[in-house]
């Protein structure tokens, strides 16, 4: 088979890839040779930024298919009819790791969707939790710095996150979860995903109801414990990308079974907890889960920077019959996303083909980094907005959804008045068997070791509140982890100078 003739980005045929044009044999490089300075500037430009949060992540492409009828919830295209299927790309991250970071560290999973659905793209940017550390977004850029690096060390500190959590009890749910079990899944695959948030679903009546979204790992939770992932990550840093990459390769395609809470819209006002919490579930015993589809991942991507990296997932993409909710941290995430996108990748970073909806698009923005598709009004005519100009696109107010009823003075209220942060945790303590609740001890101990004892202190106060067994097993394992330090440390006092470096 011929090969076709390697060219420059013009189009122009390149006779030599080898050699550099050089004044004689041994001589300098020359201005001239455009190809060489092209290939070296085109490298110093390969690096976006990474994303300032969820930078390791591992991704692929399937589907989502109905097999249960919630139409009469909502009107969403994407629940339509049972049997229906809609194209899908999800994509796992840790929060906390850089680009580079290793995958079997212990650290919430990110659960990022992106449904191309027929009325636009529908993204539920979820985790592998149902909560999350904080309730209000005024504190999640500081949440964020105590898990990122020290600026003078440069170094993770748990000082910082301790002093942080301690002071913040609406993490305790959240943290019990982490340093639980599933806090370290050996995979993506062996693990569940939660839109978290409550949003709603209207229906073609036009009423709304409150919605959690849940993801059920047909493939079974397996976890690692923590000395088993310090060993994984000794063999291998990539660990869940290899996972996730040769399953699918080889037809072992993951699935995960689709389900909702759902309340109707004047519960909200019933429940004895704020259903638009972040840090609180919805009892499945109150707001029992109903079987909706099935999610299965069955393609990986041909280019993991251009369909992962470039992937632009941002909760404020959402489609007629799904909408936001009160919940203060979807609503900061509403605007957080697309703002991220707009820097790191560029004002029309919806135009990339991993982000483009598969459906008609019409809009207005004009000029701008990546402007490479034609004008999208409908008519070449129009570029602003109202117009006279024939087939322009203008608004349909068939899409606006029912009022919501809002009130209530401006203020900064405390959110830490009158919030129950015990409750929930301890119901999941008592979920935990013993053995269970021994790792829970013992990865809390060796996360918490060595930070000032007030601060430890404070967080054990909070574990006393959710359970006794609690606060009393962490205490054990702390008291345990010093005696061990202290014999290994009296262990190596004892030994000749260089054997303990030479063992
Ligand atoms: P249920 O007993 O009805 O539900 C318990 C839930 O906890 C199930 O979804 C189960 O998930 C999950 N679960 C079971 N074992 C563990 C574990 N070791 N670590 C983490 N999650 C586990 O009780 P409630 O609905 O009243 O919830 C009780 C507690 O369970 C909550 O406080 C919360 O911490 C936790 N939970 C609740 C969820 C909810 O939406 N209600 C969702 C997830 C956790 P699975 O089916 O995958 O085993
Ligand atoms: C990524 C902000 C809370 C899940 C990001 C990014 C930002 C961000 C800026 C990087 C986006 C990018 O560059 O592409 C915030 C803010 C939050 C918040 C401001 C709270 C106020 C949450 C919560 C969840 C979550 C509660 C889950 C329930 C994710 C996921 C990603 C992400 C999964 C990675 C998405 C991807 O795969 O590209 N977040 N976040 N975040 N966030 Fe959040």
């Amino acid at each position: 088979m011929t090969k076709p003739t390697l060219t420059t980005t013009a189009g122009n045929p390149i006779s030599d890839n080898q050699n550099s044009i050089t004044a004689g044999p041994r001589g300098p490089v020359l201005m001239q040779d455009y190809q060489l300075i092209e290939k070296l500037a085109h490298q110093n430009r390969e690096r976006i930024p990474e994303r300032v949060v969820h930078a390791k992540g591992w991704g692929a492409f399937g589907t989502l298919t109905i097999t249960g009828d919630i139409t009469r919830y909502t009107k969403a295209k994407v629940f339509s009819q049972v049997g229906k299927t809609t194209d899908l790309l999800l994509r796992f991250s840790t929060v906390a790791g850089e680009l580079g970071a290793a995958d079997a560290e212990r650290d919430v999973r990110g659960f990022a969707l992106k449904f191309y659905t027929e009325e636009g793209n529908w993204d539920l940017v979820g985790n592998n939790t149902p909560v999350f550390f904080v309730r209000d977004p005024y504190k999640f850029p500081d949440f964020i710095h105590t898990q990122k690096r020290h600026p003078k060390t440069n170094l993770r500190s748990p000082t910082a996150m301790w002093d942080f959590w301690s002071l913040s009890p609406e993490s305790l749910h959240q943290v019990t979860i982490l340093f639980s079990d599933r806090g370290l899944p050996t995979d993506v695959r062996h693990m569940n995903g939660y839109g978290s948030h409550t949003y709603s679903l209207i229906n073609a009546a036009g009423e709304r109801f409150w919605v959690k979204f849940h993801f059920k790992t047909l493939q079974g939770h397996k976890h690692w414990t923590n000395g088993e992932a310090t060993q994984v990550v000794g063999r291998t840093r990539e660990s869940t990308q290899e996972d996730l990459f040769s399953s699918i390769e080889t037809g072992n395609f993951p699935k995960w079974k689709m389900q909702v809470q759902v309340m109707p819209e004047a519960d909200a006002e019933k429940t004895s907890y704020n259903p638009f919490d972040l840090t609180k579930v919805w009892p499945h015993s109150e707001y029992p889960p109903i079987d909706v589809g099935i999610l299965e991942l069955n393609r990986n991507p041909e280019n993991y920077f251009n369909e992962i990296e470039q992937a632009a997932f941002s909760p404020s993409n959402i489609v007629p019959g799904i909408s936001f909710s009160p919940d203060k941290m979807l609503q900061a995430r509403i605007f957080s996303y697309a703002d991220a996108h707009r820097y790191r990748l560029g004002t029309h970073y919806e135009h990339l083909p991993v982000n483009a909806a598969r459906c008609p698009v019409h809009h207005y923005h004009k000029d701008g980094s990546m402007r490479f598709f034609p004008q999208m009004t409908g008519n070449t005519d129009a570029y602003y907005e109202p117009n006279s100009v024939s087939g322009a696109a203008v608004e349909n107010p068939a899409y606006a959804e029912p009022p919501l009823a809002i009130s209530g003075d401006a203020e900064r209220y405390n959110h830490r008045i009158g919030n129950d942060d015990y409750s929930q945790p301890r119901a999941l303590f008592e979920l935990f068997d013993a053995d269970q609740r021994a790792r829970l001890f013992s990865n809390l101990a060796e996360a918490m070791w060595g930070i000032p004892e007030a601060i430890a202190e404070r967080q054990l106060g909070h574990f006393d509140k959710v359970h006794p067994e609690y606060g009393a097993g962490v205490r054990a394992a702390l008291e345990a982890m010093t005696r061990e330090k202290a014999a290994e440390t009296a262990q190596q006092q004892k030994m000749p100078q260089g054997a303990a470096a030479a063992e």
